[in-house]
């Protein structure tokens, strides 16, 4: 089977680290690069020797798949124009900034037959799998609680006014929530509802979970961080796991307590997780199933921050997160 060609929309800070990265090595060809500003576009399209455009449009032709790697709110935009010409889409989390948005993707994708994905990193981190597994297996016994923690500095090419404002793109919620959302419910099940304090770039969430376990979480940009941080601590009645999240070197992996127990692993870098997301993608394109991260599961995890961005305005009300499902 030929390999799938894919066009990556958004030749911005993603955009350039997977086209980089990821895509030399990846199950697919990458063969144009779209992004309104040319110079970006050309910058880009030129680690795989791909064609540059500045609209998708014009590149529809040419390719099997989107990727988008475009702002929050052009997400549903970009999406929806590669599903409506019959295109497979990749798109960044969160999967939208509405729900109705949202709905829009999964139905659209549903309808067309096409293979719909979320660049949701957790599920595909070695980390979060590895824990996964030890729960399973009950080596720290019955979970009772967890916490998980994205404390950061945001700077770099990552300061970005459409990330930064109080807009309907803006805020730690939408951009690292989601996140921090997919991780908890990968480690303890989904979350029924769920209360914010603070503000749009620093705030705490207390989670409902319908698996019964004690949830909490912590979001902020605006604090200087180490790089391999524990991103979440599973606390059970034989022990406790952390799982660590690297984003500069190769630490990422598992930290493990029992009262007998003490174990460390990993030698993982955050973002070899994209090679897994958009491998998984290619395959699910050619096997006609499923990815891992199918647009239902971005569509849960906007569901809570969206939840919780309304609590915010509700001097943290438990909001019930599937009162518009
Ligand atoms: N999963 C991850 O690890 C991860 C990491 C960083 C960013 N992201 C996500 O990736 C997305 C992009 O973030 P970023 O930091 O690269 O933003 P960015 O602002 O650096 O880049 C966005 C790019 O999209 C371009 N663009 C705007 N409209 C477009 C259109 N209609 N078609 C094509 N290109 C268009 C812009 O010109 C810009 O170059 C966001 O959804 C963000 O949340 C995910």
């Amino acid at each position: 089977m030929s390999a799938v060609r894919v066009a990556l929309a958004g030749a911005g800070a993603i955009g350039e680290i997977v086209a980089r990265d990821t895509y030399p090595g990846a199950a697919v060809e990458l063969v144009a690069v779209v992004d309104p500003d040319q110079k970006r576009a050309e910058a880009v399209a030129k680690y795989s020797g791909a064609r540059a455009f500045g609209e998708l449009k014009d590149a529809l032709d040419e390719v099997d798949a989107v990727d988008v790697r475009v702002p929050h709110h052009l997400h549903a935009q970009v999406a929806l124009t590669a599903i409506e010409h019959g295109k497979h889409v990749l798109v960044e989390k969160p999967i939208a900034t509405t729900l109705d948005d949202a709905r829009r993707i999964v139905d659209a994708a549903r309808s067309a037959g096409v293979v719909l994905a979320v660049a949701e990193n957790y599920p595909h981190l070695q980390a979060v799998q590895q824990a996964r597994a030890l729960l399973a297996d009950g080596v720290i016994g019955r979970t009772l609680a967890v916490r998980s923690t994205r404390a950061y500095q945001l700077d770099g090419v990552w300061r970005r006014d459409w990330r930064e404002g109080t807009g309907p793109a803006g805020g730690i919620l939408l951009d690292q929530g989601t996140h921090q959302v997919s991780l908890i419910r990968q480690l303890a099940g989904s979350v029924s509802a769920v209360s914010a304090v603070g503000s749009h770039e620093t705030l705490s969430l207390t989670l409902r979970l319908d698996s019964g376990i004690v949830a909490q979480s912590l979001l902020t940009w605006q604090s200087p961080g180490t790089w391999d941080q524990s991103e979440a601590t599973l606390y059970g009645d034989a022990g406790r796991l952390d799982v660590v999240v690297d984003y500069e070197q190769h630490q990422g992996g598992y930290a493990l307590w029992t009262p007998d127990r003490t174990e460390r692993l990993g030698n993982e870098n955050y973002y070899d997780s994209h090679a897994s997301i958009v491998n998984d993608w290619a395959a699910a394109i050619q096997e006609s199933r499923d990815p891992l991260v199918i647009g239902e599961e971005g569509l849960e995890d906007l569901a809570v921050v969206i939840a919780a961005a309304d609590s915010l305005q509700a001097d943290g009300a438990f909001i019930d997160v599937r009162r518009q499902q």
